[in-house]
Order: structure tokens, then sequence, then C-alpha cells
């Protein structure tokens, strides 16, 4: 058995529920996997859907393991016949293992590999997306989460891992082109199947009473997530990767949690101390109430406490210098007329939308860039983000981690993130230490958005 199948194994173990045990030694070699990027068919609804994008057959994209400071060895193998780069969301890693075409490297072709390697200096829930062919490889499955594990043992009983995502069917269950004109010029274009590791409300048995590390992660093109839970006996422990520091309260119907796409929120559940009694994931949808998926205690109850749980280090990001931060101003609208996009092997609506500072840009493309911001090695920044359109906008910058300050509209809670929701005609602070020098993708992570025109990068230098 090579290990990229035991990795693979690993992490296909959150389709019955429990922990993925990976044995971690203290010197454990790189984690090698082998990946490749193939045509498979799942049942997503009532017959087969074909032409989805995965690593596996029949199979979502599995879990990807790693280790807060190992370092690890991806080999990506492009057996589609387009292009295709892959992206490592919120992992602060060199620039040159981002997979940003263009950018960071180039399209990897059909038959093509491309070896990532790199050492995750952070813990935490992560994940992974093509941003080459982006719109259609996303949309027609390939998004998949990465779990870098910390050091130490925070005392969870298991672990359990939900992939939200929307799939466009049309009525034999085929896809459908992932994106109208109208929607990309607005909120987007919505699936109309909504899934939870490509599964309808998936139901995950974990022992009664005991203590279940919930890691949610968004990674549809389009959706925002509207989230809670049935019980709010649990903690937010970590958003976006990192360890929180300033509480999130838990979500409540009254008050659920925004998760835009890109978003990750990791939470401290206790399992209901009775047999056969569960948590539901349950998404607000247009004021319905939409199951996702279900934790269903079983087994003799194991009386533990969320007080037992030792708190997540944190992991090691840079406190931006306020008193001496630049500011630069960034705005996210409508883009003046008429710029043809030209996405080379990399996929393009045909259409551009969208602007940054006025300027759109349809990602994945080299020509006619240049940085929205050039930032100084090691220097803090403020960035103010401005959204001077009607609609949200999940926006996502590489390569770097962020504490959002302040907003026009609400008080907003500064932890780390690197995917802050942008509301209706908001205006944002963000600060940062450029600590990683690179050419930084900053998108909206709206795909139709991001592939007309919402997109750039920072440099930093
Ligand atoms: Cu999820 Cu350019 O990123
Ligand atoms: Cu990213
Ligand atoms: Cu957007």
């Amino acid at each position: 058995m090579k290990r990229r199948d035991f990795l693979i194994t690993a992490g296909a173990s959150f389709f019955t529920g429990g922990v993925a045990s990976l044995g971690l030694g203290a010197n454990a070699a790189p984690f090698v996997t082998d990946l490749e990027l193939q045509k498979t068919s799942f049942l997503l609804q009532n017959q087969p859907t074909k032409n989805m994008v995965s690593l596996s057959q029949n199979a979502p994209p599995p879990v990807i393991y790693g280790q807060q400071g190992k370092p690890m060895h991806l080999n990506l193998l492009n057996s589609l016949d387009e292009y295709t780069a892959m992206h490592w969301h919120g992992l602060r890693i060199p620039n040159k293992m981002d997979g940003v075409p263009y950018l960071t490297q180039l399209p990897i072709a059909g038959n093509e590999t491309f070896r990532y390697e790199f050492t995750p200096p952070d813990a935490g829930t992560y994940w992974y997306h093509p941003h080459c062919m982006t719109m259609t490889q996303m949309a027609s499955g390939l998004t998949g989460v990465m779990v870098i594990k910390e050091k130490i043992d925070s005392g969870f009983d298991s672990e359990e891992i939900i992939n939200l995502r929307d799939f466009r069917l049309d009525k034999s269950d085929q896809l459908k082109k992932p994106y109208t004109l109208r929607g990309a010029a607005r909120a987007g274009t919505f699936g109309n199947v909504m899934t939870a590791n490509w599964l309808k409300a998936p139901v995950y048995n974990h022992k009664t009473g005991s203590l279940v590390r919930l890691r949610i992660a968004n990674t549809d093109t389009t959706r925002i997530y509207s989230l809670f839970l049935t019980s709010t006996e649990g903690q937010i422990i970590a958003w976006d990767g990192h360890p929180t520091e300033h509480q999130i309260p838990m979500p409540t119907e009254q008050h659920p949690l925004l998760l835009g796409p890109g978003q990750r929120v990791d939470i401290a559940c206790k399992m209901p101390e009775i047999e056969g009694q569960a948590i539901n994931l349950i998404a607000k949808v247009r004021g319905h109430k939409k199951l996702m998926s279900t934790l269903l205690s079983i087994g003799p109850d194991q009386k533990r406490s969320l007080k037992e749980l030792t708190p997540l280090p944190k992991n090691p990001l840079a406190k931006p210098d306020l008193k001496s931060a630049k500011i630069h101003e960034l705005i996210f609208g409508w883009s003046p007329e008429g710029t043809e996009p030209n996405n080379g092997f990399c996929g393009s609506l045909g259409k551009t939308f969208w602007s940054i500072n006025r300027v759109p840009w349809p990602g994945d493309n080299a020509s006619n860039t240049s940085p929205v911001a050039t930032l100084k090695l090691g220097n803090s920044y403020i960035l103010r983000l401005r959204n001077s359109s009607p609609n949200l906008h999940p926006i996502h910058l590489h390569g770097l981690a962020f504490k959002p300050l302040r907003s026009n509209k609400r008080k907003i809670l500064p932890n780390w993130t690197d995917t802050f929701l942008l509301l209706k005609n908001e205006v944002v602070d963000i600060a940062l230490v450029a600590d990683n020098p690179g050419d930084w993708a900053f998108h909206c992570h709206v795909i139709e958005h991001q592939k007309t025109g919402l997109s750039g990068y920072i440099r930093v230098t």
C-alpha cells in the first residue's frame, strides 16, 4: 500500500464518522501524496451525475491531512484534457507553490504532473481547489478540505469534516453550465442541490456525551451559507483556520453564522447525553430551514465536558504594528465597460463586470496586469476594503493572514482570517504584516465575480 492510499483512506473516514488516526511519528518523513485529477460520476440526486471532477473514482476529493511544521509533497497528475493548477487556500507557503497560473506557475497541461512541496506553518482547517479552469472544475466538484493538525492533542474524542457545496443540475441530474451572465453581474448563480461531502444530509455517528471537533468548510462557488446547530452546547474554537482570539457566539436560528465561499469554522461540540439524540446542522435558505448534516449520539454516555479541552495553540502570526502601518485603499465594484477578458488556457466567462480600483482582471492570466498594491517585506499595512456595490463579496488574500479591525456598518471581531465577507456598501479596514514575499492573488471568492474582473494581486517585495 502506498502512502497515498493510506492518506486517502484516512481522509475518506469522514464518510463513516470517527477519528482519522494517522499515527504521526515525531520524526515522520514528508507526507507524500499522489493526486490525480480525473473525471468521475457520482450519485448526487436520483441518477448518476457524469463528468464530475475529483481526485478518485466515485468519491469526492479526499480530505488531505498534514501536520503543522511537517513537509508535504503533493504530486498532482492532471488526467483531464484541459489545463489546471491547484491552490491551497489559507496556507502561508512559498509563493511558487501557491498554484496561481501565470502568477506563480504555468498551467499544468493534460498528462503533466506538478509537484507541490511545502511545510504548513499553521495548524487548522484549510482547503484546496483549482485556480485555472476555476469556474468549471470547481463547479464540477473539485473542492476538498485540508486539515493541518496541531502538534498537541486538544482532547477531542472524534472529529467530523463537513464540506458544504451546491451543484447546479438539470432535470436528468447532469451538470448545467455553472453560471449565467445575469448571475455573474449580480450575486452569482446558485446551485439547486445543496450537499455536505457530496451527500444530502448525511448522518454521522459519534459517542453519546463525547466531544467532537466539527470542521465546516464552505467550498461553494457562490452561496453564502447561513448556518446554525440545533445545540448551543459548544464553542467556536477556530475561524478560517486560526484559533479565535475573540469569542464568536454560538450561532442560533435567530442569529445564524454567515460563512462565505472560502470560509471555515471549527466548533467544539458536546454530543447529546442521551443515545439516539442528535445535533443538526441547518442552513437557512430564503427563510426555509435546510438540513445539511446530522451528528447522532450512539453508545454509552462518555460524560465529557467542554472544560476538559486544551485550548488550541496560537499559530505563529506576526502582529501588525498599527502605528507605522501605511494605508492602501481598494475599491470593489463595477467594471468600466468593455475590457475583453483573456484567460489564456484557464477559461473565461467571456465578459467583464467587476473590478478592483476600476481595473478588471479576470485572474489566471499574466497579461495587462500590475499589482493592486505593492508592500514592503516585513512592514505593517492597513488595507481599506471598500465595497461600492450592493452585492456581498468574500474577499480573499493568498499567502498572508490578516485581521479585520473596523467596519462602517457593524462591530467586528478581530480574529485572524484569509477571507473576509464584505457586506453591501461596507468599508472595512484590515491589518497585516507583509511577511511572505511574492505576488499574492487577491480576489472575490464568488467565482463568477473573480472570473469577470473582481481579482488582482498584491506584491510583497
Ligand atoms: Cu481559495 Cu484564490 O483562492
Ligand atoms: Cu487562497
Ligand atoms: Cu464578489
